[in-house]
């Protein structure tokens, strides 16, 4: 059965794509047990950001109908009576979606479910239609025995589609830029999903937790203030008192008890019009390294946060 993880922020620019995008990519590149697990990253976001780096331009679909039904949208628009109930899965995915320069796979086991401009209109259909949400776990669930590990994108807000994925999620991981505007946000958030979860918990399939915070966009070449950390700790431990998240969520740091943060550099920028997760980006020197050090960093720690939960 996948393990089903959400990105998720209703604050804008977080990095939650380039956290997702480039995790997915570590994780289905790290062995586990000698093999590489099988990962499913979906675009649930109508910008699909995701979508329009992996694919490309080339490959992205835009206003091609035919290419249209292989999406997101695509999936989600047939809940709808009087359309064409015309989406399918296996059509739709994107196997190894990651290729080099030779059209060579890159990461074998990841696979891309993506998305089009065109879902920036499905909320608000999906607001006057019953019963949606759990749409995306009546579409997936027959696909969990194919994936180890399925990761949603979410859209930076707490609509219809973000719901659908944390209802179906067993995990969500918050990607947060430590300042004082953001401490508030994840306070409002955490307490959001739980509301949210409440309201609707028949239309769950899991009880989505709180894995972690992780640490994004620190100014190019700083380094962290540790304080800041500590706050969003702080911040934390009274949304665990106050039973808002799980007991176990954390702020992730590495082996020396330091936060994981990426900073934001122009390389990093660069790498994301490179077509490729930055995991797989050659250019860029020393910043790039690091930032795939501590991608790696992070991966191993959500790996080690899930065992430790189950
Ligand atoms: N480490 C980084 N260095 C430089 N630029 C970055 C970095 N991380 C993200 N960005 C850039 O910042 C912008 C926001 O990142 P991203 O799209 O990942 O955030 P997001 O939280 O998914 O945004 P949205 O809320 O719009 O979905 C993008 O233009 C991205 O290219
Ligand atoms: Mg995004």
């Amino acid at each position: 059965m996948a393990i089903k993880i959400s990105f998720i922020n209703f604050k804008g620019g977080v990095a939650k794509t380039t956290t997702a995008v480039n995790f997915s990519a570590c994780l289905a590149n790290t062995k586990i047990d000698g093999e590489n697990p099988t990962v499913l990253l979906v675009d649930l976001d109508p910008q699909s950001n995701a979508s329009l780096w992996l694919l490309g331009k080339t490959r992205f679909p835009i206003r091609n109908e035919h290419q249209q039904e292989k999406t997101v949208f695509r999936m989600f628009m047939d809940m709808f009576p009087r359309e064409p109930k015309n989406f399918r899965f296996k059509d739709a995915v994107v196997q190894s979606v990651v290729k080099d320069r030779h059209g060579h796979d890159l990461v074998p086991t990841l696979d891309l479910l993506p998305n089009t401009y065109d879902a920036i209109d499905l909320e608000e259909r999906m607001m006057t239609h019953q019963g949606v949400l759990d749409y995306l776990a009546k579409q997936l669930e027959d696909k969990e025995d194919s994936y180890d590990y399925m990761v949603f994108d979410c859209a930076p807000n707490l609509y219809y589609t973000t719901i659908n994925a944390l209802l179906f999620s067993n995990f969500y991981i918050i990607p947060v830029y430590p300042d004082f505007f953001s401490r508030a946000g994840v306070r409002v958030l955490c307490k959001a999903i739980h509301e949210r979860y409440k309201e609707y918990t028949k239309f769950a399939t899991e009880k989505p937790e709180l894995l972690g915070l992780i640490l994004t966009r620190i100014k190019e070449n700083a380094t962290l203030d540790q304080g800041r950390a500590v706050d969003l700790e702080s911040e934390l431990k009274t949304l665990i008192a106050q039973k808002y998240v799980s007991p176990d969520a954390i702020l992730f740091r590495d082996d020396n008890g330091d936060p994981i943060y990426f900073n934001d550099s122009t390389q990093i920028g660069r790498s994301i019009e490179s077509e490729a997760p930055t995991m797989f980006y050659s250019a860029g020197g020393s910043t790039i390294q690091t930032y795939k050090a501590r991608m790696q960093t992070f991966t191993n720690k959500v790996l080690e946060e899930i065992e430790r939960r189950s």
